[in-house]
């Protein structure tokens, strides 16, 4: 039997994607990203993010078919995210594709937007070699809308959630922070940027969640809000005292910091729980330092480092589409069409 053919649809956050899968193989992934729109704000507005959503699911959707040279008619399912996310943002997605399965009477799947992440690395993209996935395997998922480390025994049966950021998102805080120090959005491309011309020990700012009493508690869950406040009150100090803020320094300690607090936690997972893999997956994986750091501490632990190329890191919908192949694959019933968007959706 050949391999299932499915559309998926992203909409969980600022990019409107639609991807269009033959099991593990992309056909098409076409994304509209509503980034500069939220520019002037400093970071994603939901209300803007729904319009945006609105306004360019059917182009997407379109441009997506014909790249891949396919019509409804020869897609065997439907996948939608249906959570987590923002609200109003899932709601476009999952409406139009209730919607589309309704119309079609093709099957609708809905998928838990961490676990597209996961299925990212089994995707076979242009350029992209075949991947031979194993599992377990822990995966750190940072983003500018989730920071989150899961342990993946099974894609899509036995995904567990260890830890997640308990107040900002990692790419969320390298936004706040680079509007502080007059960079525009979005913030973690240019601290990236600005930080290599820095000293990455300059400053040592808090890493969040790392004391032993916070680890008793908080293990595997993230904080960036501190590190955020103290880099402010450090640059608010520089000022007011009239001398001029060092901001490749202050890039480049920050950076640290929370590269820092990111391999930390996710090696020291790996560690504890004797699984020799990790895969990283989300917008943040296009940090320099993080890749370095990573496989840096991967190498010294034993650990088989996994990132999937940065098209299918940032979100896409050919990730969602995956994990519906997947469950073509195995037999799942979908959906039933009466699910709705869930903005905190469980693994
Ligand atoms: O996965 P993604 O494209 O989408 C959403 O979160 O919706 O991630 C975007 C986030 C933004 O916060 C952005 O600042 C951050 O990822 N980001 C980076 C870098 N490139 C993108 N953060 C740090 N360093 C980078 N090079
Ligand atoms: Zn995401």
């Amino acid at each position: 039997a050949t391999e299932p053919l499915v559309l998926g649809i992203e909409t969980s956050c600022d990019e409107t994607g639609v991807g269009i899968v033959r099991g593990t193989t992309v056909l098409a992934n076409v994304i509209s990203s509503s980034m500069a729109e939220h520019a002037r704000f400093g970071g994603v507005v939901p209300e803007v993010a729904a319009r945006a959503h609105l306004e360019a699911l059917g182009p997407t959707l379109q441009t997506a078919l014909e790249r891949a040279g396919v019509g409804f008619d020869d897609l065997d399912a439907l996948a939608v995210t249906a959570g987590p996310g923002l609200s109003g943002a899932l709601m476009v997605g999952v409406g139009a594709a209730k919607g589309l399965a309704t119309a079609t009477g093709l099957p609708l799947y809905g998928v838990n937007h961490l676990v597209g992440h996961v299925a990212a690395d089994i995707l076979h993209d242009e350029g992209v070699e075949g991947r031979d996935v194993e599992y377990p395997t822990i995966a750190l998922l940072v983003s500018g809308g989730h920071t989150s480390l899961l342990l993946v025994r099974d894609l899509i049966d036995d995904v567990e959630l260890l830890g997640e950021t308990i107040d900002d998102a990692a790419g969320e805080a390298f936004d706040k922070v680079a509007r502080l120090l007059g960079l525009p959005y979005p913030g973690g491309p240019e601290i990236d940027r600005v930080a290599r011309e820095g000293d990455p020990t300059a400053i040592r700012f808090p890493r969040g969640l790392t004391k032993p009493s916070d680890l008793a508690r908080h293990r595997y869950d993230f904080s960036f809000s501190g590190v955020k406040t103290a880099v402010a009150r450090w640059v608010e100090q520089r000022a007011d005292s009239g001398e001029t803020v060092p901001v490749a320094d202050v890039a480049a300690s920050f950076r640290e910091a929370v590269v820092d607090v990111l391999l930390g936690k996710a090696v020291a997972a790996c560690r504890d729980l004797g699984v020799p893999r990790l895969l990283l997956g989300g917008g943040v994986v296009a940090n320099a330092r993080v890749r370095e750091v990573a496989a840096h501490r991967c190498a010294d632990a034993g650990i088989a480092l996994r990132i999937p190329p940065l098209s299918l890191c940032t979100d896409n919908g050919a990730m969602i589409a995956a994990v519906g192949a997947r469950l073509v694959s195995a037999g799942r019933p979908p959906s039933r069409l009466d699910f709705g968007a869930d903005s905190s959706l469980p693994v």
